[in-house]
């Protein structure tokens, strides 16, 4: 069975004492919850990953960057690597979001290294598709997110996609206030575990956790996380106040 798994993307946002204060509460909370029904995940920026690694208990709330290199070592000034990142004793890997995509010019092909170089150091991958607001309005939006998935991913044997978590994350719903419906995110969930049953079979479809990312908050969660496909949340915004994102671990 998959799991379901609220993850927090911090983005570019506090200080190494701040991210680990808020770390810390977030672990506290999540240790305190008696009655659980996902795991819970803090994505952090680099320059955190250690200090928050030794503030939180691994066991109870997994540890992820935000990005790694597309080599593992070398000549490559100010980038981090995958090996270096496990290093740390994080857990996962977010790849592919739209920022990145968009300001960084991270290309299908580049994913699809970081991908399988993350993988090759133990790391689970948070993999992330969508589409823009005139992707959606002109209709080629299914298309968009079939080729974002095959382009990067679809090289991978059924083995590895057991070690990779998709995020449906729409564009215009990031940080903008905006939500999908749960039932416009439902659609596109569903779609992406037919994608996945047509390429790998319908035990890695079912295996496979699919998030929902875009202005998610405690009180449209429920809703969300309620409908058959949507396995929890990749939060943003909500994820930067330990308050909030409880209010979405507990959505379940
Ligand atoms: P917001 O929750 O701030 O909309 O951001 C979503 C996101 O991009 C998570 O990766």
């Amino acid at each position: 069975m998959r799991k379901n798994i609220v993850a927090g993307n911090w983005k570019m946002n506090t200080t190494v004492p701040e991210g680990v204060e808020l770390a810390k509460a977030v672990c506290e909370a999540v240790c305190k919850e008696q009655n659980l029904k996902c795991d819970v995940v803090v994505g952090v920026p680099f320059t955190h990953l250690c200090a928050v690694r030794q503030a939180i208990d691994i066991n109870k709330v997994g540890l992820a960057a935000e990005n790694c290199a597309d080599h593992v070592s070398g000549a490559y000034t100010g980038e981090v690597s995958a090996p270096m990142v496990a290093s740390t004793g994080a857990n996962y890997v977010i790849l592919g979001h739209s920022e990145r995509r968009e300001y960084y010019h991270e290309t299908a092909e580049i994913l699809k290294t970081k991908v399988d170089l993350a993988l090759e150091a133990g790391l689970k991958v948070i993999f992330c598709c969508g589409e823009s607001l005139e992707q959606r309005e002109n209709g080629s939006f299914k298309q968009v997110i079939e080729d974002e998935l095959k382009d990067s991913l679809f090289h991978l044997s059924a083995e590895q996609m057991a070690n990779i978590v998709i995020a449906y994350e729409p564009i215009w719903a990031i940080g903008t206030g905006k939500t999908a419906t749960a039932d416009q995110a439902q659609e596109i969930h569903a779609f992406i575990r037919s994608i996945l049953a047509d390429k790998y079979g319908k035990q890695v479809a079912d295996d496979t956790t699919i998030l929902y990312g875009g202005s998610c908050k405690p009180s449209n969660a429920p809703e969300l996380f309620a409908k058959a496909d949507i396995d929890g949340g990749l939060i943003g915004g909500a994820s930067l106040k330990a308050a909030d994102f409880m209010g979405i671990v507990t959505a379940f």
